[in-house]
């Protein structure tokens, strides 16, 4: 199959140019200058790209399909969340692979890929999350690489579930240090927060918004900083889970003006959302808890204080290096309702996988980020960050073809839980207005999403085995 893309800008993360973009089974094989194919005697069948922009597919680092977490599932299944991914233009998204302290890890990590296996409707990669750090944990750490999952998350909240120890950071960083590894970390000081949390409980202090209130930015500077002490001790990378507070991004500016290999991440929520919107979030049928709607770790931050206009000035100055979901979906009915008494039984986790690459668009629209700079944080940095970078993450001979014409005189409409296709009772981005629409992805060559919609198939999409991070100074 020849298919040729005619007519549009191709966007990379250095600039744009009027090319016709040649594509032969599964890969990019030529960008040719535009009418050149025909003397060439070129035989494809051609997609007109005309006045839209052509880009390289999005890159979503930070997803979590069927993940278990306070009692119930996240409510995207691969099957699900990689079709609604698609929709949105996303070509590839990075899972995590979650341990408890009971669980063997290479038990965890065969059981994902049976549930990702014959199921993805675009590519897919790993990270691993390690619970409880022991000896085998460092073991595996050496095995995973080989199998192509070159990332690994800590958390320094959710005692008893997910927290690790300093001093088990600690040996987790040395081990990278060793093997080329990136360290993730969720980087929210747990005991603080659990004694706040148990005191608003015991206020009474327990709708929605308290979640945020309990989480303060202080536990979030102090957590980065401590990651950035300890990689610094042993030398590990560290990549930093989604920032949101303007405070956690000095650290990281600090650490990066020191010439450390340490990066940030954040997502739309944190740079759209507020804690005061939080606030104010009620509805006719949930009252005051439709705020648990915008529940997730770390929280939005306020306003007032400034982190949201922190967070995009970030962006443009590389302080923050790319934007991913943290695709968490939870349904109101059953799900976030756990919590209707107490927010700290709400199940954390906002779902924006399809909607990701629309709302960093309106960076774009809103004149915070140059078009370049869209396609750097949503797609070239994260293949480069995770090791997919020249597979994924351009559009030039020898890349995959996940490519996406990106009509920015489209529009969408998000509201009332119609416009969009992952699992969920609602959306999180309701009311919004999105210059710009994905008119045609394509996933290794074949179209997975045109003008009439979805027309990928469920187990088209393959494991992803990375390399080490191709982003280090
Ligand atoms: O609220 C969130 N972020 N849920 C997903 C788990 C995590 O910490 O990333
Ligand atoms: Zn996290
Ligand atoms: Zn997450
Ligand atoms: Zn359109």
């Amino acid at each position: 199959m020849t298919t040729l893309i005619t007519g549009g800008t191709v966007v990379s993360a250095t600039g744009r140019t009027t090319a016709d973009v040649l594509v032969e089974g599964e890969k990019i094989t030529a960008l040719l200058a535009p009418g050149a194919a025909d003397a060439l005697g070129v035989q494809a069948e051609k997609i007109d790209a005309t006045g839209k922009y052509v880009i390289p597919g999005g890159v979503d680092a930070h997803t979590h399909m069927e993940m278990p977490f306070g009692g119930t599932f996240a409510s995207d299944t691969f099957e699900t969340g990689t079709r609604a991914a698609a929709w949105g233009g996303t070509t590839t998204i990075i899972d995590f692979v979650v341990q408890y302290p009971d669980q063997r890890i290479m038990d965890q990590y065969h059981a994902w890929h049976e549930k990702a296996a014959g199921n993805c409707a675009i590519d897919y990669g790993f990270h691993q999350i390690l619970s409880d750090v022991q000896d085998d944990s460092l073991k595996a750490m050496d095995e995973l690489i080989d199998e192509g999952v070159t990332s690994f998350k800590l958390f320094m909240a959710y005692k008893g579930v997910f927290l690790s120890d300093d001093g088990q950071i600690l040996r987790a960083f040395q081990k990278a240090a060793s093997n080329g590894a990136m360290m993730m970390m969720h980087a929210e000081n747990g005991s603080i927060i659990d004694v706040l949390v148990q005191q608003s409980v015991s206020a009474g202090k327990t709708s929605p918004y308290y979640h945020g209130v309990t989480r303060p930015w202080q536990a979030e500077e102090e957590a980065t900083h401590r990651a950035i002490m300890i990689a610094d001790l042993t030398g590990a990378p560290l990549y930093v889970v989604h920032v949101s507070a303007k405070q956690a991004v000095e650290q990281i500016a600090a650490a990066r003006d020191r010439g450390m290999n340490v990066f940030g991440e954040t997502c739309p929520q944190y740079l759209y959302l507020s804690l005061e919107e939080q606030l104010g979030a009620v509805s006719e049928q949930w009252g005051e808890f439709e705020g648990a709607k915008w529940v997730c770790s770390t929280p939005l931050r306020s306003r007032a204080e400034g982190h949201q206009d922190h967070l995009w000035q970030s962006l443009r100055t590389n302080d923050i290096q790319m934007v991913s979901t943290d695709h968490c979906p939870f349904c109101m009915k059953e799900q976030k309702e756990m919590g209707i008494d107490d927010f700290s039984k709400i199940p954390n986790g906002i779902g924006s996988v399809e909607n990701r690459m629309d709302l960093m668009y309106q960076g774009v629209v809103g004149g915070h980020i140059s078009l370049e700079r869209w396609v750097e944080i949503t797609s070239t940095t994260p293949a480069r960050m995770f090791g997919l970078y020249g597979t994924k993450g351009i559009i030039a001979p020898g890349a995959d073809a996940d490519i996406v014409v990106y009509d920015p005189a489209g529009h969408t409409s998000i509201g009332m839980g119609k416009a969009h296709h992952m699992k969920m009772d609602y959306s999180a981005w309701e009311g919004y207005e999105i210059d710009g629409h994905a008119d045609l992805v394509m996933s290794r060559g074949t179209v997975v999403v045109d003008e009439t919609g979805y027309i990928g198939t469920k187990g088209h999409g393959k494991y992803l085995k990375r390399g080490l991070s191709q982003y280090l100074i």
